[in-house]
């Protein structure tokens, strides 16, 4: 996968005097099926999480509360999202670099991912990732 197959995907938000709220079904409004649900929270002043890809999982990011900065990497580019509201969500395929950092503090971020825990799944090293990817970011 490359940085052409990550996008920021609005979510539906049911407006509402009461206090608003958005949903995410699997398949539907994320091109996965939801295997896991994890959440990071607590984080330091200054601290990044993240730093490896995933060969196979796939994952939606959200900012559930708060903001911090994604940076995603396809071996070829890097860009950085912010993400800093509950209806938006990044979607990150398999094959990607991401790193996050500059959490805000008390931030909540939420990741959905289409596969259960697997430490296998972790590509940790940085130049061995860049090395098995080719120009169409296959690896
Ligand atoms: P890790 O994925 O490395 O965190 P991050 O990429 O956000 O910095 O996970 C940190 C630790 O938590 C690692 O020891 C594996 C464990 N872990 C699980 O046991 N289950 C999970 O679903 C996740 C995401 C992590």
């Amino acid at each position: 996968m490359t940085l052409n197959n990550v996008r920021v995907i609005h979510l539906p938000k049911i407006l509402d005097r009461r206090g608003n709220l958005t949903f995410i079904e699997g398949n539907n409004h994320i091109p996965f099926e939801i295997k896991r649900t994890y959440w990071i929270y607590d984080v330091p002043g200054g601290e990044i999480r993240g730093g490896h890809a995933f060969k196979e999982q796939d994952e939606l990011i959200v900012a559930l509360s708060g903001s911090f900065d994604i940076v995603l990497d396809d071996g070829f580019e890097k860009k950085t999202y912010q993400l800093n509201r509950s209806y938006y969500g990044l979607y990150v395929p398999k094959g990607i670099w991401r790193q996050m950092e500059n959490f805000s503090t008390n931030s909540l971020s939420m990741i959905l991912a289409s596969t259960a825990f697997n430490k296998e799944d972790y590509i940790f090293d940085y130049e061995l990732f860049c090395k098995n990817k080719d120009q169409n970011g296959r690896s």
